[in-house]
């Protein structure tokens, strides 16, 4: 496609997006509190449980959906032209290295990245917005050459297969974790070994159903016994994910762990320093919080995981301010 014809294929998306009006809006789950009361017990074990128990009272009369001002209802950007570059964000051929600050430890206390990148500001997204089929079709091209991808040499032989990620292509929200364990890497899907579990509660408390969002690891390649993953090959793996979201272009990404905020929001900061507040990624709005993994090892940390769900369920209107 020549750029005019790609400039009228996005228009035609548009104005086609625009009159469809289709949203995923999260419905609260029926069995909200059971479902509650399942991972809150648990949760409760390790912590004083006072606000456990003020979410709960919060749960159980969750409001009916419906949109708040806060959430627009239907991201519209003007389509410009497309630069050369960020067609190749989305057809990834062979990723470049990413050239950004590069962070060495995952420890809280490792160094921030530059000042002048933090914090990160809304800024647009490079492409326009896709039709469902157009997405379908980049993803399957962008998991070929994830598939074929052999940059990480101390990976590559080790690993079973590369886990892509799931889920609709139209989708308010992407949920992106780590690198994929064991069962991950046997199975090709994100987030179905055992912390896939905790994760699952977890969003079914916040009444978003899992087969409504798209869940995708910042790697996509299992590192050999499950190690924290190098700079290197963060940066080897990045362009992937970069592609991922522009292609899906969400209203909310959810980072969940250092590792995914590390690559989404490019600094080192810690997740107790940044939760509790939106940030930026081009038009998305990004909400940290603790890796599932990590509340199983710290299950006082469960209770700071709901209260930022609740801030995004306050965000979408499914809860009561
Ligand atoms: N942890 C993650 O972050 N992702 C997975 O897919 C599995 C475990
Ligand atoms: N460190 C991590 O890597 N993940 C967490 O969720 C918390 C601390």
């Amino acid at each position: 496609m020549d750029s005019d014809q790609w400039k009228l294929a996005s228009l035609q998306t548009l104005e086609y997006l625009q009159r469809l009006g289709v949203k995923h809006l999260p419905k609260p789950s029926a069995k909200l509190s059971e479902i509650l009361a399942d991972w809150v017990d648990v949760s409760s074990k390790g912590s004083s449980g006072t606000s456990i128990a003020s979410s709960r009272t919060q749960l159980q009369a969750p409001e009916p959906k419906q949109p708040t001002s806060q959430v627009p209802k239907q991201p519209a950007p003007a389509p410009a032209p497309v630069p050369v570059a960020a067609q190749v964000s989305t057809q990834v051929s062979a990723p470049a290295p990413v050239q950004v600050a590069a962070p060495s430890a995952m420890e809280p206390a490792a160094r921030s990245v530059a000042k002048p990148s933090w914090p990160p500001v809304e800024s647009p997204w490079m492409t326009p917005t896709r039709s469902a089929q157009d997405r379908s079709e980049a993803l399957g091209q962008l998991k070929l050459q994830v598939e074929a991808c052999r940059l990480c040499k101390d990976i590559v032989c080790h690993r079973r297969q590369t886990v892509f990620g799931v889920g609709p292509v139209t989708t308010r929200f992407v949920m992106i974790g780590d690198a994929p364990g064991p069962e991950e890497d046997r199975l090709g899907e994100p987030f179905v070994g055992s912390s896939g579990e905790l994760f699952d509660k977890i969003l079914r408390a916040t009444g978003i159903p899992r087969d409504q969002v798209y869940i995708l690891n910042t790697l996509k390649c299992r590192p050999p016994n499950n190690r924290v993953p190098s700079d290197m090959e963060l940066d080897n793996c990045r362009p992937y994910m970069e592609a991922q979201l522009e292609i899906l272009q969400p209203e909310y990404i959810i980072c969940w762990g250092a590792t995914a905020v590390r690559a989404v929001l490019q600094t080192t900061e810690s997740i107790g320093r940044l939760r509790g507040r939106f940030h930026c990624y081009k038009k998305a709005k990004v909400l940290v919080t603790y890796h599932p993994t990590y509340l199983e090892r710290a299950p006082e940390a469960k209770k700071l995981t709901w209260q930022d769900m609740q801030m995004l369920m306050r965000e979408l209107g499914t809860l009561k301010a």
